[in-house]
């Protein structure tokens, strides 16, 4: 077991979705027999916008693996490529930040999700390349977004389950706390929802043959 954690949230270990986020890796590791799991953690916050280099490379008609590996953002997306590869599982925690993912997880998408590396563009459309392994995501927001109680949109969750599905991954499981905005007692009720939540999920990754890794 190689988890694999991008933490998205401005707050870092402070923010209520790196919370969830422990919650997942707890019962992860409880579940799979593994006390202390591998976590390879990645600050998506700290993460510098892709430059001129990577998008000159992606551009072009060559592997942009060649002799500008070593340069900049490109040699930045190669090491997270590398970590999305290795890991048997990948845990995203993250804010809604105006409908959506927050920048820092737009800057780390934009590094992973690069063509012909991670997805090829075939007649069919995009192809991802990466073996399919589970990823659960860990959101937390000030408001609902999903049921009853929702008042606003929510371009997160289907935006990302599209984006990871062009890389691969298709086992992509969502958690929530959502509306931290209403209070003490309203962010108890939504952190009960999201433990019943994870109670009641069947965490299979680890009981199937670790992934072939792409
Ligand atoms: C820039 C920004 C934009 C936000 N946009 C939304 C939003 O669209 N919907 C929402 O429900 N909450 C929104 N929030 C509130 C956060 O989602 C909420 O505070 C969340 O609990 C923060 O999680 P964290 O502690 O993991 O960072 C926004 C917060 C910030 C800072």
């Amino acid at each position: 077991m190689n988890i694999l954690r991008i933490n998205c949230s401005p707050r870092g270990r402070a923010s209520e979705s790196y919370r969830l986020s422990q919650r997942l890796v707890d019962r992860l590791a409880r579940a799979a027999g593994v006390p202390e799991p591998r976590i390879t953690e990645v600050d998506a916050t700290a993460l510098p916008h892709v430059d001129d280099d990577y998008a000159a490379a992606l551009s072009a008609r060559v592997d942009p693996d060649g002799d500008t590996l070593g340069r900049g953002a490109l040699r930045q997306s190669t090491e997270l490529i590398e970590s999305l590869r290795n890991a048997s599982h990948i845990i995203i925690a993250t804010p809604m930040h105006n409908f959506t993912v927050p920048s820092s997880l737009k800057v780390w998408i934009d590094h992973v999700v690069r063509v012909r590396s991670t997805f090829e563009i075939t007649p069919q459309g995009k192809v991802g390349t990466l073996a399919d392994r589970p990823v659960y995501v860990a959101i937390s927001s000030g408001g609902e977004f999903s049921g009853e109680a929702a008042r606003q949109s929510d371009f997160l969750t289907p935006y990302l389950g599209y984006l990871l599905g062009t890389i691969g991954l298709h086992d992509v499981n969502f958690f929530s706390v959502q509306g931290t905005a209403r209070g003490a007692e309203a962010l108890e009720a939504a952190r009960a929802r999201a433990e019943a939540q994870i109670a009641a999920h069947v965490f299979t990754g680890f009981a199937r043959k670790e992934p072939a890794l792409a």
